[in-house]
């Protein structure tokens, strides 16, 4: 169902959408992952990638054991391939979900049925009359503009109902970030003053899902490079002119993603370092 005004694509969110399905597809293949989100590493879990849906079903036994008793619907922003709004129906939630991506919509929709309503656009674009006990966002915050989320939130929250935020935000370290992703974290505590909301509970789980990046780091390094220079070299025995002026002419652009990338930067040292990884569950005061 559609529910909103406008899907405004950008070059950057369709990257981002993109990146999301490759990675839905993939994750799902290889490794049998039904979730998009870091994985929640507890002590008896060992970090390997072959544990990593372990590790993302604590995640969400994390999420829900932080659902305030007396919240009955939710609207899960940003769900993904649908599995933790499934489980939350599953525990006696009425759930509705927003999903920019026609992909993972359809994914979603295959696993939640009649018995989730799916809007298919951005949270920003949202437009309904429905109004809901808590609006959950499991890593989907960082992609969404904050101040058209928190507004939109405080528009679709019941008196006295919640908001749950469990992302990925950046430090306010000083000098170049080496790994992207995340609103700054002050600049979200400076904004969600202006919103009616009290804070319940804030939790810090950066050192519990920080080995997400070693993990990511070493697909990049051991499968994905070689992967890479493998198809470059089989591209050059064929089309040598071609790949030298292709190299040429997006020499700064490949640069950057082999920076990015390559690199060795997205590290769980790095993680902790540049970004901080919290849950913030904020309660919606009657209005001022
Ligand atoms: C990292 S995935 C997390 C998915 C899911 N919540 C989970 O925990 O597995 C981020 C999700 O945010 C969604 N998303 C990205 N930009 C969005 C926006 N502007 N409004 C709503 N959802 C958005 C993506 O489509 C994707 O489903």
């Amino acid at each position: 169902m559609k529910g909103g005004r406008t899907i405004k694509k950008t070059k950057k969110s369709i990257s981002r959408e993109v990146g999301l399905e490759v990675g839905s597809i993939c994750g799902k293949y290889f490794l049998k992952l039904e979730h998009l989100h870091y994985g929640y590493w507890t002590d008896d879990i060992k970090v390997d990638i072959a544990n990593l849906h372990l590790a993302q079903d604590e995640y969400v036994k994390f999420i829900v054991s932080h659902i305030p008793d007396g919240v009955k619907t939710i609207l899960d922003v940003g769900c993904g391939t649908g599995q933790v709004a499934r489980k939350l129906f599953d525990m006696g939630y009425k759930v509705e979900c927003v999903s920019p991506s026609p992909f993972l919509k359809e994914r979603a929709g295959e696993l939640l049925g009649n018995s989730s309503r799916i809007f298919e656009c951005f949270y920003e674009d949202l437009q309904t009359a429905n109004r809901y006990d808590m609006v959950l966002f499991c890593e989907s915050f960082q992609y969404i503009d904050m101040q058209q989320a928190l507004s939109n939130t405080d528009k679709f929250l019941n008196r006295g109902g919640y908001l749950l935020i469990c992302d990925i935000f950046r430090g306010d370290i000083k000098g170049k970030d080496v790994m992207s992703g995340g609103h700054r974290l002050t600049k979200f505590y400076d904004l969600i003053k202006k919103f009616p909301f009290r804070l319940i509970e804030n939790i810090d789980i950066t050192e519990a899902t920080a080995p997400n990046l070693d993990l990511f780091n070493d697909v990049l390094e051991n499968v994905v490079r070689p992967v890479v220079n493998a198809g470059l070299r089989f591209f050059e025995s064929r089309h040598r002119i071609a790949l030298k002026f292709l190299k040429w002419k997006y020499r700064r652009k490949t640069d950057k993603l082999y920076k990015k990338y390559f690199e060795g930067e997205n590290t769980s040292k790095n993680f902790k370092k540049y970004k901080s990884y919290q849950l913030f569950l904020y309660k919606k005061e009657v209005q001022r």
